[in-house]
């Protein structure tokens, strides 16, 4: 028996589509929006106001109901349970709004605030980068996603035939791709180790990295949580490890930056990058690229521009006109992960994978794919359904209990990614895992 039919009619998604178009109008006019259940009275929302946040964000509160109301600022479809933010994160409405007075501003005079108006509130944000990655500002571009920064760092770099690169079998084509095209073409090699899909300790992990290193090894291209199943590979580690081999370490953050604390300091990479509209629930299109300031000078930008000589890490995103309503509401996507507090959200993650992973282990038909220990894995699990082919599995939980999640077939996973972000409350989770163990029979 189905634990519950939801049918999504065309009608449900046109009113999703009605309400935001008036949520864009209120915040407009900044009328007051009201009926929030147990959330703030966004509309008064300023994301950088403490007032506000003392009231109902209080960092000593880990209770639900602290975090039902994080989740009442995010506004999903009617009846949607949303476990796929490792696909696409959505933006809390204290972001949607910030963004879209932005948009207003810009339309109102657009050049004075495309070109120069609003400098000084794209070098705030630039700084809000900084400290939340424990980094400086002038090691931190604001690009446009992940993919972008894997395709810069991998045309950068002068290799020869011969040169070796290691990426692992499990890599995000956003990786592979642009070190195929613009390196393996002209004969650099690219290594492919294989790391088993649930290894058991970070010191296996780095060793299968280690004996993929030759005298030819340039540079290790790493995910810091594999797209697949969440696995979280050992950065700093593998930093270490190849730095003393004289061997650079580039970074694909974009399934971990912002579900975990991360000090890039600390990882001690090279470059990492990021796509902030995953987990930093920023708007669209909108990124983070770190580049340590000692390995700066290997880059080249992707795009040339007026101002091309600039030798700040500012030649990076010299991009002309750009999106700067969304760069400026990722400033507000941070406003809004401070409030919380970055530890708490990260405390959060793992609270979220352990009450999961509990309930999940004590069926025999749902079978976890994703490493168990927190140093290898935080709020991406992929789960197989035994017996069952995994696009079935998804399109049941869609179809029939409105739950989002992401097929991966890849590596024989066979399982659905579910991602558990800040909206994912205890009793979402109850209600996937009462939906898993109808759809296992
Ligand atoms: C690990 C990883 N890298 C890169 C990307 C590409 O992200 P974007 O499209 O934002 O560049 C994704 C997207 O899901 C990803 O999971």
């Amino acid at each position: 028996m189905q634990l519950q039919y939801v049918l999504f009619t065309k009608h449900s998604f046109k009113d999703t589509t009605t309400t935001m178009k008036k949520l864009y109008r209120r915040s407009f006019v900044k009328q007051l929006f009201t009926g929030v259940s147990g959330a703030l009275l966004l509309s008064s929302y300023k994301s950088n106001d403490p007032q506000n946040l003392n009231i109902n964000l209080k960092v000593d509160d880990n209770s639900e109901a602290f975090w039902e109301s994080v989740k009442a600022q995010f506004k999903f479809a009617p009846n949607l349970r949303y476990f796929n933010n490792g696909s696409l994160g959505s933006c809390p409405l204290s972001v949607q709004n910030d963004t879209n007075a932005y948009r207003a501003t810009l339309d109102a005079f657009p050049s004075k605030y495309m070109w120069g108006g609003w400098n000084d509130e794209k070098e705030a944000v630039r700084q809000k980068v900084a400290d939340l990655f424990s980094v400086s500002n002038e090691e931190i571009a604001l690009t446009h996603n992940t993919t972008e920064g894997m395709n810069l760092i991998a045309k950068s770099f002068d290799l020869a035939p011969g040169d070796e690169v290691i990426l692992i079998n499990h890599e995000h084509k956003s990786s592979v791709i642009p070190w195929t095209v613009f390196q393996a073409e002209k004969g650099v090699i690219l290594v492919r180790p294989v790391i088993p899909i649930l290894p058991k300790t970070v010191e296996e992990i780095v060793a299968i990295y280690e004996a993929a290193i030759t005298p030819k090894t340039k540079v290790i291209s790493m995910c810091h949580s594999i797209n697949t199943n969440g696995m979280v590979l050992p950065v700093k580690e593998v930093s270490e490890m190849a730095h003393k081999k004289g061997i650079l370490v580039a970074v694909d953050g974009a399934q971990a930056a912002g579900m975990f604390d991360i000090n890039l300091k600390e990882l001690k990479c090279d470059f990492y990058a990021v796509s902030a509209h995953k987990w930093l629930f920023a708007p669209k299109g909108i990124a983070v690229f770190y580049a340590k300031k000692s390995s700066q000078n290997y880059l080249k930008p992707l795009i040339v521009a007026k101002g091309y000589k600039d030798q700040s890490i500012r030649r990076l995103e010299n991009y002309n006109t750009r999106n700067l309503p969304e760069l400026l509401g990722l400033g507000s996507a941070i406003d809004f992960i401070n409030n919380i507090g970055k530890e708490k959200i990260s405390n959060r993650s793992y609270a979220l994978k352990h009450y999961f992973r509990e309930q999940i282990n004590a069926i025999p038909k749902l079978n976890l794919k994703t490493p168990e220990d927190d140093r290898l894995s935080c709020a991406i699990q992929t789960l197989e359904v035994v017996g069952k082919n995994v696009v079935s599995v998804q399109k049941e939980l869609i179809d029939y209990y409105g739950i989002d999640t992401r097929p991966m077939s890849a590596y024989e996973l066979n399982g659905v990614r579910i991602s558990f972000a800040i909206f994912i409350t205890k009793k979402d989770i109850d209600y996937l895992v009462d939906a898993l163990k109808t759809i296992a029979g």
